[in-house]
């Protein structure tokens, strides 16, 4: 067992962890978090995407002990239009994925803004190509991909298709 201290959506935790525990169980079954969904458990889905740092990440992949000292945002400490956008444009449908889908996408807006380019960006515009690539990581069984659209060129400045 280490014992590892997180900041968790402004709170400091101190856990004892084994090192082989992911960062996604720690939120999930030691800290209550269960925003943040298993889905596959593998690095294939995103529903367990949260910011570490402000940089978006799978927690299903990651070691907890990789985090210590770390600052964690998990959807439960979420504050941010994308949510009520998600709403407005009907982006869900079970929400299973809807945690992971706005996690991801307030780091994917952060990532553009600071200018990390996709494999498909040709230009400065925030395209609906460039959000499909820069958001291929997160899945919807639910197929609620043109609300998540929506919702997120809203947030972004742009018109909804
Ligand atoms: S549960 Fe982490 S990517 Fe699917
Ligand atoms: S809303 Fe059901 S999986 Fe995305």
């Amino acid at each position: 067992m280490t014992e590892i201290q997180l900041k968790v959506n402004g709170s400091v935790e101190a856990v004892d962890v084994e090192p082989w525990v992911s960062l996604l169980d720690l939120l999930r079954e030691r800290l209550g978090l269960t925003g943040p969904k298993k889905g596959c458990d593998q690095g294939a889905c995103g529903a367990c995407t949260v910011l570490a740092n402000g940089r978006r990440i799978n927690a299903c992949l990651a070691l907890a002990v990789q985090y210590d000292g770390s600052e964690i945002t998990t959807i439960e400490g979420v504050t941010h239009p994308l949510q009520e956008a998600f709403v407005r444009h009907d982006g869900f449908q079970c929400g299973y994925c809807t945690p992971g889908q706005i996690c991801s996408a307030i780091g994917m807006l952060a990532e553009y803004e600071a200018g990390m380019p996709s494999a498909v960006t040709e230009s400065d515009e925030l395209t609906e190509t460039e959000i499909r690539e820069r958001m291929s990581g997160n899945l919807c069984r639910c197929g609620a991909y043109n609300g998540i659209m929506d919702a997120i060129l809203d947030v972004a400045g742009q018109d909804a298709r």
